[in-house]
């Protein structure tokens, strides 16, 4: 069923009232005490919020299906192989951030490359919200002031049985990994514990111009 263009456009508006409405919940139920709520009022356009949800669970697909060609090697993996996995996220993450117009980051409080330390407080919150419901898999949060106006959204990352190979006992990590990053704290992990998160930033005249164009 197709509705006249102006109708479309009340739906779709519909709809982005309803996201922000949620989002707002969202922050005054983690928060009662913080009107937060008020603060967000950028224009918000639903595929744009889409777009980026897909694009973090290709993210993540990619990063698994690299992994997991490493799982159940009887063969020592080389070097090379080894390293093809965890770099070419973070590079096809900058690449996605570079292709819409967005920053897209992997975030994690026990890190392996410094880059991806936590940057703001939002950005512990969240990871502290993950940590504590494994429930929530991804949400959205207004952009902080030293952003300006716009949205973020994050992704939690889950430990599998094959991101073990790299991120499992300290001793057991691979001696790229040993000899590259000297403070590396991304070991010790169990499948299921939480790894870290993409944080993606959407600013309001980007989703603003992709709105316009999709018009
Ligand atoms: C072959 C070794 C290897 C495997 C297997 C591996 N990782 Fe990594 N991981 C690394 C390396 C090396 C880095 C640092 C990459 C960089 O410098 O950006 C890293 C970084 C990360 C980061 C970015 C945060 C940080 O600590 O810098 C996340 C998130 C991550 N890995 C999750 C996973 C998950 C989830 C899996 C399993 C699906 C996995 N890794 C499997 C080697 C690996």
């Amino acid at each position: 069923m197709t509705f006249p263009l102006p109708v479309q456009r009340l739906v779709q508006r519909a709809f982005s009232t309803l996201l922000l409405l949620v989002v707002g919940i969202g922050l005054t139920v983690a928060r009662p005490n913080t009107a937060l709520a008020a603060q967000v009022s950028p224009p918000v356009d639903p595929a744009a919020l889409s777009r980026a949800v897909l694009a973090m669970e290709q993210l993540d697909q990619m990063r698994i299906s690299l992994a997991s060609t490493l799982e159940g090697r009887t063969e020592e993996p080389t070097i090379e192989t080894m390293k093809e996995v965890c770099r070419p996220v973070g590079m096809r993450a900058v690449a996605i951030g570079k292709e819409n117009g967005w920053q897209v980051r992997q975030v994690a409080s026990k890190f392996r490359n410094p880059d991806h330390a936590p940057a703001s407080a939002q950005e512990r919150e969240v990871i502290d919200l993950f940590h504590r419901h494994p429930e929530i898999n991804g949400l959205w949060e207004p952009a902080i002031s030293e952003q300006g106006a716009g949205l973020n959204y994050y992704r939690r990352i889950n430990v599998e049985p094959s991101c073990l190979a790299c991120h499992g006992t300290k001793a057991s990590r691979p001696a790229f990994v040993k000899d590259n990053y000297p403070n590396d704290m991304a070991f010790d992990f169990k499948v299921g514990d939480l790894r870290g998160m993409y944080a993606v930033h959407l600013p309001a005249e980007v989703q603003a111009a992709f709105a316009a164009a999709a018009d």
